[in-house]
């Protein structure tokens, strides 16, 4: 299976400051923010590109005691069908702790972690924008075109609904992908 890099998710201890370095200094800019889960701590998504989403992340939740940043490290894959191949394969594995069927409304993934707890997410896009942060489950023993109807009933209503493709021709223009 050919995995393609795609984005990091880092802990931070000051959003303020990381946001404003990765912006002035990498050209990144905002592209969604919000609580993960309710009252839980700020995600603020950055990317440069209208490829990703998020090309980096930042959330508040590193503690004193936590020695590394990295939440997780994601990697997109091109079909509904390799996303469920990693997870049976993960399932399987002995080394690999805590796979999780997830998604969120614009990827289905399967979150998991390496042997030395390092997260790990392997996603492939959906054909659907939708504001971020976003989490729901996804069931591995339904089809493809099941998977995809499921997700698409999940976030239909859900704030920023709207074809990828529309998303992604609004972030060109922004990032001024489309100039001469
Ligand atoms: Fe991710």
């Amino acid at each position: 299976m050919r995995l393609q890099w795609s984005h990091s998710v880092i802990r931070v201890r000051s959003l303020e400051l990381m946001v404003a370095f990765y912006r002035d200094v990498l050209d990144f800019q905002i592209s969604d923010r919000g609580p993960l889960g309710p009252n839980g701590p700020e995600i603020v998504f950055m990317s440069g590109s209208s490829t990703d989403h998020h090309q980096i992340a930042f959330a508040v939740t590193r503690g004193e005691e936590d020695a590394s940043s990295l939440e997780h490290m994601a990697f997109r894959v091109d079909s509904i069908a390799q996303v469920r191949t990693m997870f049976e394969r993960v399932t399987k594995d002995d080394r690999v702790q805590g796979a999780a069927p997830v998604t969120h409304g614009n990827a289905i993934s399967v979150y998991f972690s390496d042997p030395e707890k390092n997260g790990i997410e392997v996603f492939c896009d959906t054909p659907f924008s939708v504001q971020q942060p976003q989490i729901q489950s996804w069931d591995p023993g339904l089809s493809d075109a099941e998977i995809l109807a499921a997700v698409e009933a999940g976030f239909r209503n859900d704030p920023g609904f709207m074809p990828m493709s529309e998303y992604r021709a609004q972030m060109a223009q922004t990032f001024g992908e489309n100039d001469a």
